[in-house]
């Protein structure tokens, strides 16, 4: 009998049939939102998962469904799986990393972009046909990037490409803070200098939030971290959910005590903060910052790959797959 396993969301047709060949693959191609007894229920007598953020993975259902050895997450962040309780059984935990780097590194610089040069309230006014007057000289300026300060908090993979982007490409002066400060010769790569967190909010031109959720990352942006920044500055997250405190955020974005935000990740998503939804100064994305068309693709190959791997149907951890 083939090993048995659930693939929790819709995904590309060609990498669910590679699945099939090694496993009797349960899928949800109408891409149904299941509620936590309904993923239990058809978790039952899985002995594997691909699955994304959208699922949480915890204690419970791992107890509800002991034959489950393998869950493999489509995305480099894993904050809806709890890792010590998959580990504690026996459970495998997989994610995506590095296929998504530049991907993502892009949006958040493209998001950033937006915020300080007001693109979608620009967007907004011309679409709503208030656009009657030409070439007013103040006409939605904005905040320069180019040569201006960036500040990124979390400096992993994601955090180290938007640097890189920042210094070499807009030339930037480039801060960073982070749990450790990174080995020089990394610092110099990508063109970023380690400051205390209370510098970053003070000189931030541009602030981009990349660090992973975790309880102690929880609202590590709130009300006093914006009180700190500059009233011209903008703020980035591009990380999860939760990092940002979005209601403190909108209250400092309706008071003008910074400049504007993009924001692509949200407390509860995909519900927003009506406050934020209110403001004008704030760009709102459906947590998109992986999907171009070859990053999803490799991502969720290589969640397939991790699977077959963790199930030893195929090459061992760490093989290139043929
Ligand atoms: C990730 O890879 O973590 C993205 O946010 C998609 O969930």
């Amino acid at each position: 009998m083939r090993v048995p396993v659930l693939v929790t969301r819709a995904s590309f047709p060609d990498i669910v049939d590679r699945l099939r060949a090694d496993f009797d693959v349960t899928g949800n191609p109408d891409d149904t939102i299941w509620t936590q007894p309904e993923l239990i229920a058809r978790l039952q007598g899985k002995t594997g998962a691909m699955t994304t953020g959208s699922e949480r993975i915890d204690a419970t259902l791992l107890d509800a469904c002991p034959q489950l050895k393998a869950v493999c997450n489509i995305g480099v962040g894993y904050n809806n799986i709890d890792v010590d309780a998959c580990t504690a059984r026996g459970v495998i935990v997989t994610n995506t990393p590095d296929v998504l780097t530049d991907t993502t590194a892009d949006f958040g610089f493209a998001l950033m972009m937006a915020a300080a040069r007001r693109i979608s309230e620009s967007e907004h006014y011309l679409r709503g046909g208030s656009w009657t007057k030409t070439g007013r000289y103040d006409m939605f300026v904005g905040g320069d990037v180019h040569g201006s300060t960036l500040g990124i908090l979390g400096m992993g993979r994601i955090g180290r490409a938007i640097a890189r982007r920042g210094a070499f490409g807009f030339d930037m002066r480039v801060i960073y803070h982070n749990r450790s400060q990174l080995a020089p010769d990394l610092e110099e790569s990508c063109g970023a200098r380690y400051v205390d967190k209370e510098t970053l909010l003070r000189e931030s031109d541009h602030l981009i939030v990349v660090v992973p959720y975790s309880a102690s990352s929880h609202h590590a942006i709130g009300a006093t971290e914006l009180k700190q920044m500059k009233s011209s500055a903008t703020l980035t997250n591009i990380a999860r959910g939760g990092v940002v405190d979005d209601a403190a955020l909108a209250v400092a974005l309706g008071e003008g005590s910074i400049a504007a935000a993009g924001l692509d990740v949200f407390e509860g998503e995909p519900q927003v903060c009506p406050a934020l939804l209110a403001q004008k100064n704030v760009v709102l994305t459906p947590h998109i910052g992986s999907a171009s068309v070859a990053t999803r693709r490799a991502m969720a190959s290589l969640c397939a790959e991790n699977l077959i791997a963790a199930l030893g149907c195929g090459p061992t951890p760490g093989q290139p797959p043929t």
